[in-house]
């Protein structure tokens, strides 16, 4: 079972807001939760590691630590959501189809169903990505929305930015999307990083 423990130190929100005549993506700084779950020694082999996502507000990030790597699971809001459909022409593999991420990735979310009766309807709210620049490794940043940018990620090392979907822009120097790890819904309020078997993608 989970040993979830918050780091107040490091915290991220990506807030959407609606704005007339268009959607406009606000970000601004908030929580950042670390879970960590299994024993050292299971996490050195590589165990896969449970997350509570039962404090995730809708904008908000937790990172979760698996095989060393940080795993984002950000929980979007409906504009978050919304917004994803007008950047297709503007990306490099919008609709996921480089074989990188288990098949329940390959929908305009990237995200699986989940079973949270709070989510919306299409139930595609939580993003789990592995945080980790597809060009030389680098950890990507929250780039809050500004402008005609409605949010999503930057990678410090070389530029390549990435929607709120993990999906890269044209034209980056990072060559594909950020992963999809392997995941299932354990329940509404709990996700498995690492394992998917045996799930339907309807937890
Ligand atoms: S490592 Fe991210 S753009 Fe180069």
């Amino acid at each position: 079972m989970s040993d979830q423990k918050v780091d107040s130190e490091r915290r991220s929100l990506i807030l959407a807001t609606t704005a007339a005549g268009g959607v406009a993506v606000a970000a601004a700084a908030v929580p950042f939760v670390a879970s960590l779950a299994p024993s050292e020694r299971a996490k050195a082999a590589g165990a896969p590691v449970e997350a509570d996502i039962s404090q995730l507000k809708a904008g908000e990030k937790m990172v979760v630590k698996w095989r060393g790597k940080p795993v984002w699971i950000l929980r979007r809001t409906k504009e978050m959501l919304e917004s994803l459909a007008a950047l297709k022409d503007s990306l490099a593999d919008p609709d996921s189809e480089k074989p990188q991420q288990p098949e329940y990735a390959t929908n305009p979310q990237r995200a699986r169903p989940n079973p949270n009766p709070e989510t919306s309807a299409d139930g595609g709210d939580y993003l789990v990505v592995i945080g980790i620049c597809t060009h030389l490794g680098c950890s990507p940043s929250d780039k809050p929305a500004e402008g005609n940018w409605q949010g999503g990620f930057l990678c410090p090392c070389h530029g390549s930015q990435f929607d709120l979907a993990g999906r890269v822009f044209k034209q980056q120097p990072a060559p594909t999307n950020l992963e999809v790890p392997p995941y299932k819904f354990l329940s509404a309020t709990r996700i498995l990083i690492g394992d998917d078997s045996g799930s339907s993608g309807e937890a």
